[in-house]
């Protein structure tokens, strides 16, 4: 059976369960349900269009992305249109303090950091100096560098020594990093966040990883830890958003009540 494949099955039984009362049947595969696996090449060619569409080009970025390539970095930085979401989503708060945990080069924090009003400031959070180096010269280079600082070390190492400093909290927040992490920064985040706080959290559909009943690695049981958390902690209110790329991921945005 083609795990991968039954997600969008799901949704449409789930739809169809609401709308005509056909009883959910999650263990028969997408062929047996009479539908078309996921193509690969219409992920992309969606992706693809919605990015020409409604992503500017953009210099800094690409040369960004060209950069972080080329120091052998991995090729994970976010989406162009998550980008472009995140964004508008940071406008749309009138965030001033953005804390990001995971920044790579430097590429979803530039996006951040230009979502921001002028006195506007983003953490970011980075456990390897090598990255740190690409991503200030990245953000010098996008003209965002004197907003952007980057804190060096593990996320959580670094989101403890805040909490005891009594940092000020923040208006937004986007957690990227490690994946196994991520339900230990949600319970650090939220000792940083007030009513209102925005979370925007990365990677958590994983291509359907996330609807196996034993998590094939890891990285997935993490993240399907973190969106359970999320789903059901009184204190959120959340929804998780599939993001095509050439494979299905995810990204949720909870709001701190
Ligand atoms: N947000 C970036 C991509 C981040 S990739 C973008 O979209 O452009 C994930 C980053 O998290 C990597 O740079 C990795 O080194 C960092 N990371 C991994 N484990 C970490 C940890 N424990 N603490 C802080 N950063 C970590
Ligand atoms: C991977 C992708 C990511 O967006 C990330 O933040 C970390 C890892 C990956 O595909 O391995
Ligand atoms: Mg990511």
């Amino acid at each position: 059976m083609h795990l991968e494949y039954v997600q969008l099955g799901l949704v449409t039984l789930n739809y169809r369960s609401r709308t005509l009362g056909v009883i959910h049947r999650p263990n028969c595969t997408i062929q047996e349900m009479g539908m078309q696996p996921v193509r690969e090449d219409l992920l992309i060619g969606i992706s693809d269009y919605i990015d020409r569409l409604f992503v500017p080009p953009d210099d800094a970025l690409e040369q960004n992305l060209k950069d972080t390539d080329a120091a052998g970095m991995p090729a994970i930085a976010i989406s162009p249109s998550q980008g472009r979401l995140m964004y508008i989503l940071v406008k749309m708060t009138g965030a001033k303090r953005v804390l990001e945990i995971g920044t790579l080069g430097g590429y979803s924090t530039t996006l951040l950091a230009r979502a921001l009003p002028a006195d506007g400031k983003v953490v970011t959070l980075e456990l390897k100096p090598e990255h740190e180096v690409v991503a200030r010269k990245n953000l010098d280079r996008a003209g965002v560098g004197g907003m952007v600082e980057i804190r060096v070390g593990k996320a959580g190492e670094t989101l403890d020594a805040m909490i005891k400093a009594g940092e000020e909290p923040f208006d937004f927040v986007f957690i990227d990093a490690d994946k196994i992490g991520y339900a230990g920064y949600l319970n650090q985040v939220m000792q940083l966040s007030h009513s209102g706080t925005v979370i925007v959290g990365d990677n958590l559909i994983r291509h359907g990883d996330i609807l196996k009943a034993t998590p094939p690695d890891e990285m997935a049981a993490g993240v399907t830890a973190y969106n359970k958390l999320i789903a059901t902690d009184p204190r959120l209110e959340s929804i998780l958003l599939p993001i095509l790329k050439d494979k299905i991921d995810g990204m949720s945005i909870s709001r701190v009540k």
